[in-house]
């Protein structure tokens, strides 16, 4: 069997961990080069891991005519330049969310993915491929809660993690484009409509860095869609006690809730501070066999020359709302969310 040839770029808080299942956990794929621009984590990756190629320059790595795919985790606001560059060097492209950070770079990824059908493109909305999730929406096309008309999505990091969400914040295009558009994608995904206007609120409550960035720690925003349905979404930083990702989605016949207590795994703990259960500590470890599930499903459509259904236009559609909701945020107002 010929094995998929991946060129990884980011060796970073996710990168290593995608680089780590494309080299062990996906018999169909092989990492065959890997790019950051630390020469030295570059330098210790292939070594230890008997990776073939190594880059600081991801011009250079693209040139590897042994490569069939790259799999972007690089900071997002490369994101949509790297895709555009890999697609016409001929490899098919896995990008990490967020699409782009501007609607001008989504455009231009658009524009290049239409321009080469023949390769698979695929974006990071890992939920999809969290089996909770996969079961939840299966439950909702067949009709058991009846019509869906609410969501509501938390999704938290650990205070814990502060420290590098500040460091990040600069380029991160906010907490909306950063964290939020897993919950705008979900949203409209399990609702099946799309938003249509927004009201975003939140503030610095404990760490006035993100002001600087005109962004805040703890933001939410309103969401009304096409079909009249409604979404509460809330992304903070500052959870006390782990990675906390809970969702409800309310139905005319039924509810559904997912992860309302987040939980690390059966456990419960009875100690001196009372009864309690664990909690993830960070995406790596909540989501760990999405990111292998949606690698799978990359591969698998390689290999049978098929697409998969998070495409760049879910993309382009969650980057308009999370900046709607920014302006929102910023300005006070109610936004209409314009078409794309
Ligand atoms: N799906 C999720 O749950 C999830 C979680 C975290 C991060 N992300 C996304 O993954 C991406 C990376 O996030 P991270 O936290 O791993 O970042 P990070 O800052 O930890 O790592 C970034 C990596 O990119 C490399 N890099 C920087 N500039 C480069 C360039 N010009 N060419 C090649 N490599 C370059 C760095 O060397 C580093 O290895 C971001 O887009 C982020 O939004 C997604």
């Amino acid at each position: 069997m010929k094995k998929i040839k991946f060129g990884m770029v980011g060796l970073g808080r996710l990168g290593i961990q995608h680089a780590e299942n494309i080299a062990f956990k996906i018999p169909e794929a092989e990492l065959t080069a890997i790019c950051a621009i630390e020469e030295e984590r570059v330098e210790e990756i292939k070594t230890k891991w008997g990776v073939p190629y190594g880059y600081t320059d991801f011009d250079e790595m693209i040139k590897n005519n042994e490569l069939d795919a790259v799999f972007l985790c690089s900071p997002s606001h490369l994101h949509c330049d790297q895709i555009e560059k890999a697609l016409e060097a001929g490899l098919h492209v896995f990008s990490e969310k967020p699409l782009g950070t501007t609607l001008e770079e989504c455009k231009r990824a658009e524009k290049a993915i239409e321009n080469h059908p023949d390769k698979v493109f695929m974006l990071g909305f890992m939920r999809r491929y969290d089996p909770s999730y996969v079961y939840a929406k299966k439950m909702i096309d067949q009709g058991k809660i009846g019509k869906p008309f609410l969501f509501r999505g938390y999704s938290q990091d650990p205070e814990s993690a502060i420290a590098g969400a500040i460091a990040y914040a600069g380029h991160s295009g906010g907490q909306f484009i950063d964290m939020a558009v897993h919950d705008i994608d979900l949203s409209r995904w399990l609702l099946d409509s799309e938003p249509i206007q927004t009201w975003g609120i939140g503030g610095c409550y404990k760490h006035d860095e993100f002001g600087k960035h005109k962004d805040g720690d703890n933001v939410s925003a309103l969401l009304k869609f096409k079909n009249d349905a409604m979404a509460f979404i809330f992304a903070g930083r500052t959870a006390p006690h782990g990675y906390n990702v809970e969702t409800e989605i309310i139905g005319t016949e039924g509810i559904l809730r997912i992860a309302n207590v987040p939980q690390k795994n059966l456990v419960e703990v009875l100690d001196p501070s009372g009864v309690r259960k664990e909690c993830s500590q960070d995406f790596l470890e909540r989501f760990e066999t999405a990111y292998v599930d949606e690698l799978k499903e990359f591969v698998d459509c390689i290999i049978n020359k098929r697409k998969p259904e998070v495409t760049v236009y879910d993309g382009t559609r969650t980057t308009i709302v999370a900046y709607a909701c920014k302006e929102s945020f910023e300005t006070g107002k109610l936004i209409d969310i314009q078409e794309n």
